[in-house]
């Protein structure tokens, strides 16, 4: 497929944000410590935007929850600092920097619907189904396809416990999400060649696995909106792509669900995106990745290093393009 409106980040990584600027940025945001500071005045010509959030969050008070030491690392946790500062959140652009446009999400009320092949259709409000399912912390590798890595604690639940939630029927055989739709306050969904709202799905397999993570809030907080509050996916052996931010939908359905980024670009992105080293992306290598907020690059891993967890998924699929 000819991708006329090509997205920044389906070009090679180090063209996306020149490096100069993107860690000269965070070393001033090092230096000021300024996530969450408010308005900091950096010296001549530089000011840092606070994430407020929009009044006092009801579900604060579930935060930080209990890390399960299941999950943990073996490379460090990149700072909220680096992370709260370059996103993927097309909604509101294509570029790293939404951050601040982001604050436009209002997050209160926020309504999910859950729908399709289940015993317990429903539209619920966010703050209580969060009340719903017991929140723990988790340590998690994060792969962009664009070659980038993040290490970060997410909190939520996960997905398998949301999917029971819902009564899952026997016909059942993909989950699939969407994000909201508001181009008034989301301008990149002004952008009318994208296929809005960005959707994505896996199996039913893939949903039941104790990996795939419905996160709610991270670093021992609720999510700020950059990072798709106040509800996400987070699937970390796949490509970053396929954990779709702010959702508003829960379908499960007999249909396999077309992504966001496959409907953009077929040849490119599919419905596995599972993360593997020896299958390049048409227009770059994947064998290695750039830890944010350092100056490596280090091997990236079959799974992203989750193959004892996942690959037991995939064994009878061996005729499906599973690693883009
Ligand atoms: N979800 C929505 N709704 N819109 C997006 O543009 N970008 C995806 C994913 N989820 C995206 C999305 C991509 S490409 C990545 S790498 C991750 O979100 C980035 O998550 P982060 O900004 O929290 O690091």
């Amino acid at each position: 497929m000819n991708i006329i409106h090509r997205p920044e980040w389906i070009i090679p990584e180090r063209e996306a944000t020149p490096e100069d600027v993107f860690f000269n940025r965070r070393r001033f945001m090092k230096g000021v410590g300024a996530v969450g500071l408010g308005l900091v005045a950096g010296g001549p010509g530089l000011v840092t935007r606070a994430f407020a959030q929009d009044g006092p969050d009801p579900t604060l008070n579930l935060y930080p929850a209990t890390r399960d030491p299941d999950f943990t690392l073996n490379r460090a946790i990149t700072p909220e600092s680096v992370t709260s500062v370059y996103n993927n959140f097309y909604e509101f652009g294509s570029q790293k920097t939404i951050s601040g446009a982001a604050q436009a999400l209002k997050i209160r009320p926020w309504a999910i619907t859950i729908d399709g092949m289940v015993d317990n259709p429903q539209t619920i409000d966010f703050d209580d189904l969060v009340r719903k399912i017991p929140l723990q912390e988790r340590l998690y590798r994060h792969r962009c396809v664009e070659a980038w890595a993040m290490a970060v604690p997410w909190t939520g639940f996960p997905l398998a416990d949301l999917v029971k939630y819902a009564g899952p029927q026997s016909g059942a055989k993909y989950v699939r999400f969407e994000t909201f739709e508001d181009s008034d306050v989301a301008s990149g969904q002004r952008q009318f060649w994208y296929p809005w709202p960005y959707v994505e799905g896996v199996t039913m397999d893939e949903a039941m696995n104790e990996m795939a993570f419905i996160a709610t809030g991270i670093y021992g907080k609720p999510l700020l909106k950059q990072y798709g509050a106040p509800i996400r996916l987070v699937l970390p052996w796949k490509y970053g792509f396929k954990s779709i931010k702010s959702i508003v939908k829960m379908t499960l359905t007999d249909q396999r669900p077309v992504g966001f980024w496959e409907s953009v670009g077929p040849g490119e992105y599919g419905f596995w995106a599972n993360v593997n080293p020896d299958v390049p992306h048409p227009r770059w290598s994947q064998a290695t990745e750039r830890l944010l907020g350092t100056d490596e690059r280090v091997p990236t891993q079959l799974f992203n290093g989750y193959a004892e967890q996942v690959a037991s998924l995939y064994t009878d699929l061996q005729g499906e393009n599973l690693y883009r």
